[in-house]
Formats: structure tokens, C-alpha cells, sequence
């Protein structure tokens, strides 16, 4: 199985995601996990990133395949993948054609659709693990111990990226750089759409079934 989740920020890609790869037993491949762990190593790539991901923007398309080029020659990735955030432009959308090449397991692409007046809500009730990733909303989804992770004990945060001001950036990027991705997955025949609106599971539900 490989496959790209592609959705606007907040459409439930990490969620959905981390689901996904479970019931496949492949890695989930979130380029946003791995930046923010970047950040949180203080690494020169996460020095660089912090103040555009924090402002909505996007890192330079160099810096994002190099990491994903060397990402998928990991031998846990031989096997399938969910990439989550990957590709976010046409040029990477482009690059990474050459990086798969003709492998014998098609691309399957499934786009997210929520609408946006549904994305600020999300966003700004969402709160993420520090430690694990693990992704909660204070509504739909909240930790049993307020601040605390259910998964892995550690504090329960909103990202520095969650702002209304930020969000609607992210939102601006996705309609201008991100769809463009998703027509050129159209075109090859290999986009499917599902509607991201509903509960978690009943969403879940529509994506195995558009995976058959
Ligand atoms: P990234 O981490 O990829 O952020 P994003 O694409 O904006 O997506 P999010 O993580 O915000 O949302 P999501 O769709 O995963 O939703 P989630 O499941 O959390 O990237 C962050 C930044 O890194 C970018 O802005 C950019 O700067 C940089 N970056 C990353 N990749 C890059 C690339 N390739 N090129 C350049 N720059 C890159 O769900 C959201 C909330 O909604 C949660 O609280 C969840 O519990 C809730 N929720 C989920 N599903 C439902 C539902 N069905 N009903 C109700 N609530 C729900």
C-alpha cells in the first residue's frame, strides 16, 4: 500500500492517518511530525523551519524532498507507506514521481474534503502530545486526564502553529499550492475524495471502503 493523504490543514489527515497505518502495519509518514521533531532538536533544519511553520508558511521544496527522498529509502518503507503532508506543491508532487519510480504497488491518493468554515474550529480546539504525537480535540476526541496524553503519559499542548492568524495561512496555502496537487492526482486517474465531515470512525469507514 502507498499512499498519500492530501487534505487542508485540519481535515483529519494525521488522524486518519496513524489509523490507517496501523491496520496496515506500514509507517505513517507525516513531513509535519517530522519538522516538529526537528524543531524540538533544535537541528539546523528545525531552526530554519520554526518561524515559517509557525507563521502558516511553507519550507522551501528542496529541504522537504531531501528529507523525503531519504525517508523512503529506509527499509520499514519498502513494504508501503502513508505520506501525510507530502506532497504539498506540484514541484514535489513531480519529484516525488521520480523518487517511486514505475513500482509494482500503485499510488492510491485520497484527498480529505472539509469545508474551511469547519477547519478553524478544529484547529483551535485541537491539542497534540509533546512527547508521542498523539492528536486530541477538546470536543470530538479529549484526553480522559485534561492536559495529560492517554497514550504515553506526557503533557497535552496546542501547536505553536494553531492560531486563527496562522490557520487561515495554512488555509491560503492549501487552495493555492496544495490543490493543484490534487488536480494533477486527478488526472492520473488516481484521486479518490471522502468526505472528512462526520465522526472519526464513520470517516474511517469511508476511507477503507474507497481503498477496495
Ligand atoms: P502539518 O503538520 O502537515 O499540518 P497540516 O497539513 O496543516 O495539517 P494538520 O496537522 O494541521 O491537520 P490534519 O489534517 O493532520 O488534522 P488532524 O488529524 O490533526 O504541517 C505543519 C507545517 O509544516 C506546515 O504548515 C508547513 O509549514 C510545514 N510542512 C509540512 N509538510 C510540508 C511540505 N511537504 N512542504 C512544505 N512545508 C511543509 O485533525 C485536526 C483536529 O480535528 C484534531 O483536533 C482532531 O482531533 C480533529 N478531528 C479530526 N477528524 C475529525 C472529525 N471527523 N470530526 C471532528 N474533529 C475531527
Amino acid at each position: 500500500m502507498k499512499i498519500i493523504f492530501i487534505g487542508p490543514p485540519g481535515s483529519g489527515k494525521g488522524t486518519q492517518a496513524k489509523r490507517l497505518a496501523s491496520r496496515f502495519a506500514i509507517p505513517h509518514i507525516s513531513t509535519g511530525d517530522m519538522l516538529r521533531e526537528a524543531v524540538a532538536d533544535g537541528t539546523p533544519l528545525g531552526q530554519q523551519a520554526a518561524p515559517i511553520m509557525a507563521s502558516g508558511g511553507l519550507v522551501p521544496d528542496d529541504l522537504m524532498i531531501g528529507i523525503i527522498d531519504e525517508r523512503l529509502a529506509r527499509p520499514d518503507a519498502q513494504k508501503g507507506f502513508i505520506l501525510d503532508g507530502f506532497p504539498r506543491t506540484l514541484v514535489q508532487a513531480e519529484k516525488l514521481d521520480g523518487i517511486l519510480g514505475n513500482g509494482d504497488d500503485p499510488l492510491r491518493v485520497l484527498q480529505l474534503l472539509v469545508p474551511d468554515d469547519a477547519i478553524v474550529h478544529r484547529i483551535t480546539l485541537r491539542r497534540t502530545c509533546a512527547q508521542c504525537g498523539a492528536i486530541y480535540h477538546l470536543e470530538h476526541n479529549p484526553p480522559a486526564n485534561d492536559s495529560v496524553c492517554d497514550r504515553c503519559g506526557a503533557e497535552v499542548i496546542a501547536r505553536p502553529d494553531d492560531t486563527e492568524e496562522a490557520v487561515r495561512k495554512r488555509l491560503e496555502s492549501f487552495h493555492r499550492q496544495t490543490m493543484p496537487v490534487a488536480t494533477y492526482y486527478k488526472s492520473k486517474r488516481i484521486l479518490r475524495e471522502v468526505d472528512g465531515v462526520g465522526p472519526l470512525d464513520v470517516v474511517f469507514e469511508r476511507i477503507e471502503k474507497s481503498l477496495t
